[in-house]
């Protein structure tokens, strides 16, 4: 496809959506969300693709929403552009999505970085809610996916803070799974997303739904959810091949369906 704001590729059977808009740090402006969009739902639809890699290219993740973009706007004009319809609709994505995180990673970069499944971050990376300084706060989910990962004391000093902090201080927190050398960072989150990538791909999405619904739902709810994915399963051809396959003590051939 042709974007303008990103860059798409795939690897095997890992699909690549890079922020190509380097020269302002790869400032998400609305077009490229709405590219980032597309590209995540074409990949969720292609059969041959079982692993979205997010990652910027340039010095940074993503240093915020395009602040010219939407210095002249007002609550109407947001309010008519709806423009969160598109991110909404970015953490509908079924398949895995890996974040790759380096350099700034800020405001709606740090949100759109929360709406992947796991992040993995160079040790340069660096996060912040800065909207605080410009006399707003995050719109895109900031206030939400941080508290529920971080509690709230601490995303409060956070986002009220506005300041930056480093990628050690956002994996002891549990905001990033990993951290890398910068320049060992794409090959280590492509390797990692190619094994995701083996794995039976029917139990890979049931398995991030149900987790999704934990953090939404009172447990009892959660259970239930948890046991008709389970069952669900259990009408796959996959499953059939994999208990077989150990029973037959030879390697599965996962198919997806
Ligand atoms: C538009 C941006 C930008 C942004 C950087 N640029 N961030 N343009 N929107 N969010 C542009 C700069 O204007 C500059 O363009 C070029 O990128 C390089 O940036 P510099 O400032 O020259 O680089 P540096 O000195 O290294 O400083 C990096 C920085 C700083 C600390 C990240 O750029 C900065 O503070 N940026 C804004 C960060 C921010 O406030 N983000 C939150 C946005 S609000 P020129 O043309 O001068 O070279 C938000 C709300 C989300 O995200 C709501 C939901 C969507």
């Amino acid at each position: 496809a042709d974007y303008q704001y990103i860059k798409t590729e795939t690897d095997g059977r890992v699909g690549i959506v890079w922020l190509n808009r380097p020269d302002v740090l790869n400032a998400l402006n609305r077009k490229m969300v709405y590219e980032i969009l597309s590209a995540f739902e074409a990949y969720d639809r292609d059969e041959d693709v079982r692993v979205i890699l997010l990652a910027g290219k340039g010095r940074a993740f993503a240093a915020g929403a395009d602040i010219e973009e939407m210095a002249e706007d007002d609550a109407v004009s947001m309010e008519l552009l709806n423009q969160f319809a598109d991110w909404d609709r970015l953490s509908l994505t079924k398949k895995p999505v890996i974040g790759a995180v380096h350099g700034y990673c800020l405001g709606g970069g740090f949100e759109l970085a929360l709406v992947c499944d796991l992040l993995f971050a160079a040790d340069d990376a660096q996060f912040a809610f800065p909207e605080i300084k410009l006399g707003v706060m995050p719109g895109a989910g900031g206030t939400q996916r941080l508290t529920k990962l971080i509690g709230k004391s601490r995303a409060l000093e956070w986002i009220w803070g506005g300041d930056m902090h480093t990628s050690k201080e956002a994996v002891e927190l549990g905001i990033v799974n990993r951290l890398y050398p910068k320049d060992l960072l794409f090959k280590e989150a492509i390797q990692y997303a190619r094994l995701l990538s083996e794995k039976p791909p029917l139990a890979v999405r049931l398995i991030k739904e149900a987790v999704h619904k934990a953090v939404d739902v009172p447990l009892q709810e959660g259970m239930y959810f948890e046991r008709k994915n389970f069952y669900l399963l259990f009408s796959s051809e996959d499953q059939k091949e994999g208990m077989q396959a150990f029973v037959e003590k030879r390697k599965a051939e996962f198919k997806g369906r």
